[in-house]
């Protein structure tokens, strides 16, 4: 049976938003400290930054990159990063019990930034902090100088403002684990008062305001519009967070995460519309989906965390690098394909993280740094994905009972097209771990060639659970064999074979 895929080339879901593409760097584990940063290692520079890693992140494609947590923003002091390396306080993380040096901070962050060419996305502590000190971190990254913070930047050997215009209000503050949690009411009742404060510094700021941790929070729903009934009227965007895990070898259900993204995004979306309703207010609110990844978190919950509690806090200890397998790989296609699906209202995504902790990069200290499965779907993505998501209608797929989805269609589709250079993208990926499966796609309105076919899909040899590790990396993307294009007058049709397992 073949499964037939139809779009219009003009007919588009939307726009692809570029900070689609984001990523995320937090002060965890070794995400900063032998990831991004790590004095003294073969490939960093003069000021730590490490260069083998540097030129995955460009290699990789990340456009906006958030900063600095995650749990750990809801405890930190954003000024110990800042001024004369040798001054700056060792301080007790108590979101990952760990020692933080503080050794890289917000210039090295900005400095970074720019070398990798990503935009910085900054986050607030609205944990054990609130308006007075965003407003000082913006006043210190964003006014050009003649006041006491901006001088103090200057001071500390940026001339010129950073600029940063894109900034979170605080992280999961509605998670009971998150340093300073509070309800709906008083996190809705901050946040739109530093908002409004942080509009008077610099009327340029996009504001992303916290939603829910995950959509099986008691609270979803009620909290983000208790929220935004506070903020609608401030903010650009609320926050999405959502991490998808295998369960006791249930490969089926996994494969079928993006189903529940789906429809995550647009329970949130609904929630949004009927708040902005309500209120009365013209505008629109993005969905910043500022994590979202594969991760165990089953096992960091019961064996990682304690573990690492038990022990007395140690600079950048290891904390969840996921190694990630093929299996992986294509949930992460999948859940690509999701938020390609819904370009109307994401405004922007990040995968959380990027190096080392849950992340497609990984380094070791004083080693290498290397492509986990995770890095080529991504990498491909957005790479291609360009111009406007297509709608696309899709028949025949065979269906995978799911015993955490129901039915879940086999292949897995989105579509791009950007009419300015003519050139088009499929993402496609076969579900099922047993069955291979035939493709065909119809693109109304221009004929096209193909111009290139690839897969990511378990390797001669491996599993499903194969993986890339520090010695060897077999899981990359090599030809679709057999793929063709057929061009007329009406359009474009393209075949190809899925192998099982595959994005
Ligand atoms: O990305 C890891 C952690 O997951 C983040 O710190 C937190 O925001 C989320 O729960």
């Amino acid at each position: 049976m073949v499964v037939s895929i139809d779009a219009d080339l003009a007919d588009a879901i939307g726009p692809v938003p570029r900070r689609l593409f984001g990523s995320f760097v937090e002060h965890m584990g070794r995400a900063v400290h032998t990831g991004i940063h790590e004095p003294g290692h073969p490939a960093s520079d003069e000021t730590g930054l490490r260069g083998d890693v540097l030129e995955l992140v460009r290699e990789l494609g990340p456009t906006v990159v958030r900063y600095p947590g995650g749990n750990f923003v809801s405890g930190y002091r954003w000024e110990d990063g800042t001024g004369p390396v040798e001054g700056r306080p060792t301080r007790f993380d108590p979101a990952w019990h760990t020692l933080e040096s503080n050794t890289f901070g917000l210039h090295e962050f900005v400095d970074w930034a720019r070398k990798a060419d990503v935009e910085p996305m900054y986050a607030v502590n609205l944990g054990t902090r609130g308006i007075q000190e965003a407003a000082d971190v913006l006043e210190y990254c964003n006014l050009p100088g003649g006041t006491a913070l901006s001088d103090r930047r200057r001071a500390n050997g940026a001339e010129h403002p950073f600029g940063i215009t894109l900034w979170c209000l605080g992280n999961e503050m509605d998670g009971p684990w998150q340093i300073g949690h509070k309800s709906a009411d008083e996190y809705g009742r901050l946040a739109a008062e530093t908002a409004r404060l942080m509009r008077m510094i610099d009327p340029r700021v996009e504001l992303v305001v916290a939603g829910s941790s995950n959509e099986e929070m008691p609270t979803f729903g009620q909290w983000e519009r208790t929220v935004l009934a506070h903020t609608a009227e401030l903010v650009d965007h609320i926050s999405v967070h959502a991490y998808y895990q295998e369960f006791d070898g249930d490969a089926d259900s996994y494969l079928g995460s993006s189903v529940a993204f789906d429809r995550y995004l647009n329970r949130t979306a609904a929630i949004i519309d009927g708040v902005l309703a309500e209120l009365g207010l013209d505008k629109k609110i993005g969905i910043s989906v500022d994590e979202w990844n594969a991760w165990d978190q089953r096992h960091w919950n019961e064996v990682e965390q304690p573990a690492l509690r038990a022990q007395p806090p140690a600079h950048h200890p290891r904390v969840i690098e996921d190694t990630y397998t093929v299996t992986d790989a294509v949930v992460v296609g999948t859940l690509l394909n999701s938020l390609l699906r819904n370009v109307d209202r994401v405004s922007m995504a990040n995968l959380a993280q990027l190096v080392n902790v849950i992340a497609p990069i990984r380094s070791e200290p004083g080693g290498p740094a290397w492509r986990q499965t995770t890095f080529h779907p991504f990498s491909l993505t957005a790479a291609h994905a360009t111009g406007t998501s297509l709608k696309l209608s899709v028949d025949g797929s065979p269906r995978i009972d799911t015993a955490l989805h129901g039915p879940v269609d086999q292949v897995d589709a989105s579509a791009t097209y950007d009419a300015e250079t003519g050139r088009g993208a499929v993402f496609l990926v076969n579900r099922s771990t047993t069955e291979s499966a035939e493709v065909s796609v119809r693109l109304r309105g221009a004929a096209l060639r193909l111009a290139d076919a690839r897969t990511v899909t378990i390797p001669p040899g491996g599993d499903r659970h194969t993986a890339n590790t520090e010695h060897s990396q077999p899981v990359a993307p090599t030809a679709l064999d057999g793929a063709t294009a057929t061009a007329s007058e009406e359009g474009t049709t393209l075949s190809a074979t899925l192998s099982p397992l595959s994005w």
